[in-house]
């Protein structure tokens, strides 16, 4: 279905930031994509117009019980000068899970992919050229009616807003030290932990900010029993070990990742012995300790592939693959940012035109 998308192009367009001063989501583009949603009537008065504030009543639903949800994805500039998208799809009908987890109106996907296509289009010339570089596209769905009972909103607005974003790695990818985390936990069964609530971020800043002040960049879920691997940071964890590769199995408060999607897509392509399964620290140590622990690596769409050089676990620290880049994480940061930037052959379907 194809929707009607109302446009309003701004008066001024404002200079673009250098690239070496992109960093990660620090500036917005021209543009802001709006829709509204009521019940009894669906969504409507889908909008792009220039990038502006919202005036919301005090009482909206998303300031006081969380019914807030986002996705990220980007677009990337090619070798060629082509625009593309990576995946949108995926993460259309992830927002759509999650909305459903969180009583909330599930966006049309043809809706996500309309919206996200044309305010690409109406921003393009803020898609940063550059190795590294990419267009980051923040799709937002918060409950907006005012009431301070405790039950769904009847109201949503649903946006998507666009951030140029540098080169994650400065001089290509370095590993981080992670503070396996034995006090806080970032999602339990049955909670909201495999989809992307708002709510799973602010549960997870104290434990990262204390982390971060005992010098680790972020830190290694566990599972309720403080024993079984969830997540790492933000993203999701895969280990490899001398004769298996594992990730930990979706078991309900891990989130789907888009990049874990495609990791486990090309280590099956490439015949290697991956398995999705409960991974346990007590395994982690022993491989460790026997040498059969090569590299741990973290997977978003922001860093893409994230190498750990060190776990901090109890009082013991364990040094992988002597906190250098392992070549699995390589291989894959390789192939791909080489699918994202046109370098490589597109074998995946991932890559789309805007
Ligand atoms: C990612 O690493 O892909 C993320 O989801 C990070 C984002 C919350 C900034």
């Amino acid at each position: 279905m194809t929707y009607t998308i109302k446009k309003t192009v701004s008066a001024s367009s404002r200079s673009l930031p250098a690239n070496e001063k992109l960093g990660f989501g620090q500036y917005f583009t021209d543009h802001i994509f709006t829709v509204n949603y009521t019940e009894g009537e669906g969504w409507h008065s889908a909008e792009i117009k220039p990038y502006q504030n919202f005036s919301l009543d005090p009482g909206a639903s998303v300031f006081h019980y969380g019914q807030a949800l986002f996705e990220g994805l980007k677009a990337f500039r090619q070798k060629n000068g082509r625009v593309v998208l990576y995946r949108p799809e995926f993460n259309a009908r992830r927002i759509q899970e999650g909305a459903e987890r969180l009583c909330m109106a599930p966006p049309p996907l043809d809706l996500t992919l309309q919206a996200v296509r044309e305010l690409v289009q109406v921003d393009e010339r803020w898609v940063p050229e550059g190795k590294g570089t990419s267009l980051y596209i923040r799709p937002t769905l918060i409950g907006t009616e005012a009431f301070l009972g405790v039950r769904p909103s009847r109201t949503y607005l649903y946006f998507i807003m666009l951030s140029p974003v540098g080169a994650y790695y400065g001089e290509g990818a370095q590993t981080v030290k992670i503070w396996v985390e034995d006090h806080y936990l970032r999602a339990a069964p049955g909670g909201l932990g495999a989809v992307k609530a708002g709510a799973n971020y602010a549960g997870s800043l104290k434990a990262a900010f204390e982390a971060k002040k005992k010098g680790y960049a972020q830190v290694l879920w566990l599972d309720t029993a403080r024993e079984g691997i969830e997540e790492v940071g933000t993203m999701n964890v895969f280990f490899v070990f001398k004769n298996e590769i594992v990730t930990p199995a979706l078991n309900g408060s891990i989130l789907p990742g888009g990049t874990r999607d495609c990791v486990i897509q090309l280590l099956k392509a490439w015949n290697l012995p991956l398995s999705e399964r409960r991974l346990t620290m007590t395994e982690v140590v022993s491989a460790h300790k026997s040498g059969e622990l090569l590299e741990v690596f973290g997977t978003g769409t922001a860093a893409v592939i994230s190498p750990v050089g060190e776990l901090a676990h109890r009082n013991e620290k364990y040094v992988i693959n002597n906190a250098q880049v392992g070549p699995l994480s390589s291989r894959l940061l390789q192939e791909i940012t080489g699918i994202q930037y046109g370098e490589k052959p597109d074998n995946m379907g991932w890559i789309e035109p805007v």
